[in-house]
């Protein structure tokens, strides 16, 4: 770690003092919450929170998620290939934060955490009765990276409470969604504008 003359820490990844997983955990924030439902082959099922995130294709449709070690969520991924993602609404803090206790295996974190579970529409593991919007999905591939696994889920299935829809539109109003910051910091719903985006650069004004 050295301090440059415009008063910048620098973090050199593989100086022996140097963390990069709880720096990049508070530097790539916010990330959105995945609550992913999975069943075990036994028919186990398991609720668990991973903000390592993300849209990966847009056509066709695939998230993806990572597991950091090995976890129940990843074990029946692979075990069983489906899995539901249902969002972290603001209203289910507590019980997401419970469901990312380190549960036994044959515990059903939604039962603990007092979460309704309903049926999906296109796979076995159930959704989050309570949540505005679930993702149905079927395993696309695996990736493994260093202590980490990458998850590529295809999706098969999108279900939005009528309630959270406005046309086709899902609101962030009705959906509320958390995201993850660093350490143990949770982020609220944000502030949301509308901009659209410039489509030509003429419609850019120029400033330099
Ligand atoms: C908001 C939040 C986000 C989390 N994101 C991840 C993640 O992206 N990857 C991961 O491996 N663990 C993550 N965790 C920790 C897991 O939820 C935790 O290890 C949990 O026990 C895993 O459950 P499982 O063994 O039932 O899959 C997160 C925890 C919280 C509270």
């Amino acid at each position: 770690m050295t301090a440059t003359a415009a008063s910048r820490r620098v973090f050199v990844v593989g100086d022996p003092d140097v963390k990069p997983y709880p720096l990049l955990n508070s530097l790539v924030v916010p990330r959105p919450i995945a609550w992913i439902s999975t069943l075990s082959e036994d028919g186990v099922g398991n609720l668990a929170p991973h903000s390592f995130f993300t849209v990966a294709c847009a056509r066709p449709p695939i998230v993806q998620f990572t597991s950091v070690g090995s976890k129940d969520t990843l074990r029946n991924v692979r075990a069983t290939g489906e899995a539901t993602i249902s969002i972290a609404s603001r209203p289910l803090l507590d019980q997401v934060n419970g469901s990312s206790a380190p549960f036994d295996a044959d515990v059903d974190e939604a039962g603990w955490v007092g979460v309704t579970m309903e049926p999906s529409e296109r796979v076995a593991p159930p959704r989050v009765a309570s949540s505005p919007a679930s993702l149905e999905c079927t395993l696309h591939s695996i990736v493994e990276l260093g202590d980490s696994t990458v998850v590529f889920l295809d999706v098969v299935a999108i279900t939005v409470e009528e309630a959270a829809l406005d046309g086709d539109h899902p609101t962030m109003a009705a959906l509320q969604p958390m995201s993850r910051l660093g350490i143990n910091e949770w982020g609220l719903p944000p502030e949301v504008i509308a901009l659209d985006r410039p489509r030509r650069a003429e419609d850019v004004p120029r400033r330099g």
